[in-house]
C-alpha cells in the first residue's frame, strides 16, 4: 500500500478545506478553550493518497506553544492523522516551541486513544465546556457525537517537545 503525503496546505486547497471542516464540525469556524478560530486563516498540511487530499491539519502558534486546532482524516487507520501530527511536530520544534496542545471533546473515544498513543497526556478536562460553546459561541456544534455519546466536555492534551 502506497505511504501517505504531506504537503504544506495552500489557498488552492481552501474549498476543499471549507467542505471537509463544515461537513464534519458544522462551520469553519472552531472552538477551543473558548475561543473562536477562523480555520480558513490558519496554516496547516493536506495530506495526500495518490494526490488525493485525504486529511488535514490546522494550527496556530502563540507563546512557544502550538496548539492543533484541527485535525481530520477521511480514511482512518492508514497512517493519515499519524503523518500529520508528525510534520506538525516538527514544524512546533523549527519554530522554538516548548509544547504542543490539543483539544477533544468527551465523546472522541477515537481520537484520546490516538493521542495517548501518540505520547500526548490529559492536561485539563472543562467539565461542561462544549455545552456553554454550543450555548454561547457556535449552535451548529453537534449534541451528539460518536458512539451517540452526548458532546459536552472539553479534554485538553499536550506534549513537551
Ligand atoms: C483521530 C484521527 C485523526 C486518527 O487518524 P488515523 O489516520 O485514523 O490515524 P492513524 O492511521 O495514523 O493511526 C491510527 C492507527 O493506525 C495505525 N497505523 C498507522 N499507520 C498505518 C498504516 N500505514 N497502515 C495501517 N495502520 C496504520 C496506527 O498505529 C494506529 O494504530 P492503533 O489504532 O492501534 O492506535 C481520525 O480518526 C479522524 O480524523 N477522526 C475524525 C476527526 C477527529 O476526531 N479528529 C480529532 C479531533 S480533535
Amino acid at each position: 500500500m502506497k505511504r501517505i503525503q504531506v504537503r504544506v496546505l495552500t489557498d488552492d486547497d481552501k474549498p476543499w478545506l471549507t467542505s471537509m471542516i463544515t461537513q464534519n464540525w458544522g462551520s469553519t469556524s472552531i472552538v477551543t478553550a473558548g475561543i473562536v478560530h477562523d480555520t480558513q486563516k490558519l496554516p496547516g498540511f493536506v495530506a495526500l493518497d495518490d494526490s488525493k487530499p485525504v486529511g488535514l491539519l490546522c494550527y496556530r502558534i502563540d507563546n512557544e506553544e502550538m496548539e492543533i486546532v484541527v485535525l481530520d482524516c477521511t480514511i482512518e487507520g492508514r497512517g493519515c492523522g499519524t503523518e500529520l501530527m508528525y510534520h506538525a511536530e516538527k514544524t512546533a520544534k523549527n519554530y522554538g516551541c516548548q509544547r504542543i496542545k490539543v483539544m477533544t471533546t468527551n465523546d472522541n473515544t477515537n481520537a484520546l486513544r490516538f493521542y495517548q498513543k501518540l505520547e500526548y497526556q490529559i492536561a485539563a478536562i472543562r467539565v461542561g465546556a462544549i455545552n456553554e460553546y454550543r450555548k454561547k459561541l457556535k449552535p451548529e456544534i453537534a449534541t451528539l457525537g460518536f458512539h451517540g455519546i452526548p458532546v459536552r466536555d472539553e479534554i485538553e492534551l499536550e506534549k513537551t517537545l
